[in-house]
């Protein structure tokens, strides 16, 4: 079918959120698509999908703990090849006929893994490697059938496989770096054990993105929202390759973007693509429903509703408009779908489907991750700037201001977080920080410049890593940068006397303040 991803699939069954990404990340590197559903889908689900293995990923659960998750028993005749990480080993165990015990206390930390049989999970590792162990129960005994792969000092079987139904089993966790020859491991799997060539890549993906963009909007025209970010530019570039000037880009400048994004849009997008692209001037707009309000959630409501509003607005204009081409990510996808996160802040994603419109959603992106996405951005002849762009939520510096957004704060934070981000690019870590910004607090205090008492506002400079924006540790920021960012603020940035450096994590801050 055109279009398809590959013929070549895997699915993991997540038994815990957080854990299949990571491990999606590492069969996505080594070149196989991949697919991940919760834990306990439906066999025949499963088996649509046509997979050439099974993952069962690790999770923070007791297999003994009321409603520990489970998937269905059936799974395991399906005749796939199945490895189990951890929580997922123990599940294969359990339901198989293993003895799985409570551990008197955790295993936490490197642990060295001696080698038994390197047939095929472990073919060409060293006798002894180093692995990452996290893990309450063990694996007291086998399901028959098994014998053991490899042993650690406090477990025996720490890896096991029962070759006839090819299902494997690891106690330790090949997908994080602490494990030394992961990747090696799950490479084994996929190549080895289920057959895969390893010829996924992000462009190969583009191309066939395109050819099932081309089929599905064949006639008629589509609009897609631009934000200047990576999502929404490469799904405006996939979709112009599809359907050329089918294809209107409306931006909505509301005023609220870093200092000199809008013109970049505008530049890349009229002039080097050549797309239909229709700029709205919405600054007024914003800032008049803006007026008067405070609680952050108000404002992430004003502004989705405005940016709807103008959207809809511009889109009615065009003639025979039947699809929206949004930038939708793989992540987006498994939160919404998955569905056990608690809600922290209502997102507001630039570009929702706004409901009075029947308009066919088209979403190019939503099997990939962001850095397959910025590949891809490059590998389109998107602007650096653009394939590189640190994630900016959809409502923009009004959640960085605290208090009343207004013209005049909004331009000290413009001007903060310009200065913030140049000094930060300067000293080469605007790619090894996952987001760096200023933040404007509603707290003024009493400083002192030249002979004078100034009595003005303070900055906050808030600057993260993180592998996926949903746990953050504040960034080591060299003390020379911070004071130099810190003394730029104070000198060129009007009603401005005193900067600070958030050094929350997340949990418990999150990364934006509002
Ligand atoms: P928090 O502040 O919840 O942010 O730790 C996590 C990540 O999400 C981004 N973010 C948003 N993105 N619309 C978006 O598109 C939003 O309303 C929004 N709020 C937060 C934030 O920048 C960080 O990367």
């Amino acid at each position: 079918m055109p279009g398809e991803p590959t013929a070549e699939r895997v699915v993991i069954l997540d038994f815990g959120a957080q854990y299949g990404r990571l491990i999606a990340r590492r069969v996505r590197e080594a070149g196989v698509f991949c697919e991940i559903l919760p834990c306990d889908p439906p066999p025949e689900l499963v088996m649509s999908r046509k997979p050439m293995g099974i993952i069962l990923t690790g999770g923070p659960a007791s297999v003994y703990e009321q409603g520990a998750p489970r998937c269905d028993p059936a799974l395991f005749q399906a005749g796939v090849p199945m490895l189990g990480i951890c929580y997922g080993m123990q599940v294969m165990c359990l339901v198989l006929g293993g003895d799985v015990r409570r551990g008197e206390r955790r295993e936490y930390g490197r642990v060295d893994l001696e080698v038994l049989d390197k047939e095929d999970l472990f073919a060409g590792v060293e006798d002894v490697t180093q692995c990452w162990m996290s893990h309450g129960d063990f694996v007291l005994e086998a399901p028959p059938s098994f014998i053991p792969l490899a042993r650690t000092a406090n477990a025996p079987l720490a890896a096991i496989a029962d070759r006839k139904r090819r299902l494997f089993g690891v106690q330790f966790h090949p997908e994080v770096v602490h494990t030394l020859r992961g990747k090696e491991i799950i490479g084994n799997f996929l190549y080895r054990i289920c057959g895969c060539s390893g010829s996924w890549n992000a462009g190969s993906f583009a191309e066939a993105a395109v050819a099932r963009m081309a089929e599905e909007m064949r006639d008629g025209r589509a609009v897609c929202a631009l934000s200047g970010g990576v999502d929404s530019s490469v799904a405006a570039v996939l979709a112009h390759r599809a359907i050329g000037d089918r294809l209107t880009c409306i931006f909505v400048n509301h005023g609220l973007l870093r200092e000199g994004e809008p013109e970049q849009v505008v530049e890349t997008f009229r002039e080097r693509f050549s797309a239909n692209l229709v700029v709205v001037d919405a600054r007024r707009r914003f800032l008049d429903a803006l007026a008067g309000v405070t609680d952050p959630e108000e404002k992430r409501k004003v502004i989705g509703r405005e940016f709807i509003g103008v959207f809809e607005e511009e889109a009615a204009r065009i003639e025979g408009v039947k699809y929206l081409v949004q930038g939708t990510l793989y992540p987006d996808v498994i939160e919404s779908g998955v569905g056990r996160a608690a809600v922290i802040k209502s997102h507001h994603n630039v570009g929702g489907l706004p409901p009075g419109m029947r308009l066919r959603l088209v979403e190019p992106l939503k099997d990939l991750f962001k850095d397959e996405v910025r590949e891809i951005a490059r590998s389109v002849g998107l602007p650096e700037e653009i394939a590189w762009r640190q994630p900016f939520p959809g409502p923009g510096l009004a959640i960085r201001i605290i208090g009343e957004v207004t013209a005049d704060r909004l331009e000290i934070l413009r001007r903060a977080d310009h200065i913030v981000m140049e000094e930060i690019r300067a000293a080469g870590l605007h790619r090894r920080v996952w987001q760096s910004f200023a933040v404007l607090s509603s707290a003024r205090s009493v400083g002192v410049m030249g002979d004078g008492r100034t009595y003005a506002y303070t900055i906050v400079i808030r600057a993260v890593t993180s592998d996926d924006g949903m746990t953050a540790d504040w960034a080591r920021l060299p003390h020379d940068l911070l004071g130099r960012m810190s003394s730029r603020i104070v000198n060129e940035v009007q009603d401005v006397n005193r900067v600070v450096y958030d050094i929350t994590t997340k949990p418990p801050g999150t990364i934006e303040w509002e």
